[in-house]
């Protein structure tokens, strides 16, 4: 039965024409609105903590573009911050944490997520409650791995070489945290769904860096885990799995863990995307930059991705989160030229 959701008919495996269109990070630096109210929270997790301020600024990409599909305002890192790993954002520089020991893992107390992160799920039945009926409502959280990284190495890395040191020299302690990390993410998804999130997104930032056995093993494995969990709890709950860098590994990504739609970075050759489009929903995959850029080249990466896309199962995205230097004239201008795309 078609919804009047088009992202929900697309997750199911449907062609619509045009596309959804919705973008990675929608809500952020970018917008001067978001930097203002940014200004009045006490932090970055201020914002993600107060219900008010989040629906604000979810809100706020919403007004300005129309798209077709909301992101939760919220961040990947509130599970650690849950764990009490002193998670803060330091201007200019991203996330910082306290690095976690091997002995701290086998630890850490499991949190009342329902509780710690109440605001969360306030914010999102605010968002089901404010959105036109025909806008999809995405929750997310981080893939496993992803988070790991961050809870090992404290902050971000270019490589993730202090996570990867890790699981090598501490096998065991390293797939109890991606263990934890998983239960948690199951039940943190659930109680987004039951508070109105209609799909979710899980954030594999990281997979790129990782080997295929290390893949199959900290991304493939915590992944399926995590998707037949949710689904068993919330039958039909669409799942969107966007492991960034995987490449050639995405190939079997769906199959191998039960997503739905397979999200797909800038770097995904065409081939490989149509491939993994005959088993389903795909969703990116224009160069981020390209919204810093704008005029012809912005066109021209419009064009092929919807000459090679658009005729499956697809939604359309970045492939990547949206950069804090882009245009939003250039986002204007994107959702513009898909919605009225025609073949040539
Ligand atoms: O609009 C949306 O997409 C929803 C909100 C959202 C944020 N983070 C807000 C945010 C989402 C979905 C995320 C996911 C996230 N967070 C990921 C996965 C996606 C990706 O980009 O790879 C990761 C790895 C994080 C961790 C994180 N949070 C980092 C590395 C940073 C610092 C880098 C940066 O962009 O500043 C953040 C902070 C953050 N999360 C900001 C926003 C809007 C900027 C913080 C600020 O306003 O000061």
């Amino acid at each position: 039965m078609a919804t009047r959701r088009k992202l929900l008919d697309v997750l199911a495996g449907k062609s619509v024409m045009p596309p959804p269109i919705w973008l990675m990070r929608q809500a952020g630096r970018y917008l001067p609105e978001y930097r203002a109210t940014r200004a009045t929270a006490k932090g970055f997790l201020d914002l993600c903590y107060t219900p008010d301020l989040a629906v604000e600024v979810t809100m706020q990409p919403m007004r300005r573009f129309g798209l077709d599909a909301s992101i939760l305002f919220s961040d990947i890192l509130v599970i650690p911050d849950a764990l009490e790993r002193g998670v803060h954002f330091v201007e200019g520089q991203g996330p910082r944490m306290t690095p976690i020991s091997a002995e701290e893992i086998c630890q850490l107390d499991r949190p009342d997520l329902l509780q710690k992160l109440g605001p969360v799920f306030e914010t999102v039945r605010r968002l089901r409650a404010e959105l036109p009926d025909e806008t999809a409502l995405l929750g997310f959280c981080g893939a496993p791995w992803t988070v790991a990284t961050y809870m090992i190495a404290g902050r971000g890395t270019p490589d993730q070489a202090p996570a990867r040191l890790f699981a090598m020299r501490h096998p065991e302690e390293f797939a109890l945290l991606l263990n934890v990390l998983a239960d948690l993410s199951v039940e943190y998804l659930i109680a987004q769904v039951d508070a109105g999130a209609d799909a979710v997104q899980i954030f594999d930032s990281w997979a790129g860096v990782l080997g295929e056995n290390d893949f199959d093993t900290f991304c493939v494995k915590p992944m399926r885990k995590i998707v037949e969990a949710v689904k068993k709890a919330r039958p039909g709950t669409p799942i969107i799995g966007f492991a960034k860098g995987a490449g050639a590994l995405l190939e079997d990504y769906r199959e191998r863990t039960g997503i739905d739609c397979v999200g797909l970075d800038w770097t995904v050759p065409r081939r490989l995307a149509r491939k993994i489009q005959e088993g389903g929903a795909v969703q990116g995959n224009l160069d981020p930059l390209l919204m810093v850029a704008g005029g012809a080249v912005l066109d021209e990466g419009i064009e092929r991705v919807m000459t090679d896309l658009s005729e499956g199962p697809f939604v359309f995205n970045l492939g990547h989160g949206i950069t804090p230097e882009a245009n939003p004239d250039h986002v204007t201008q994107l959702v513009e030229r898909v919605r009225s795309w025609s073949p040539k």
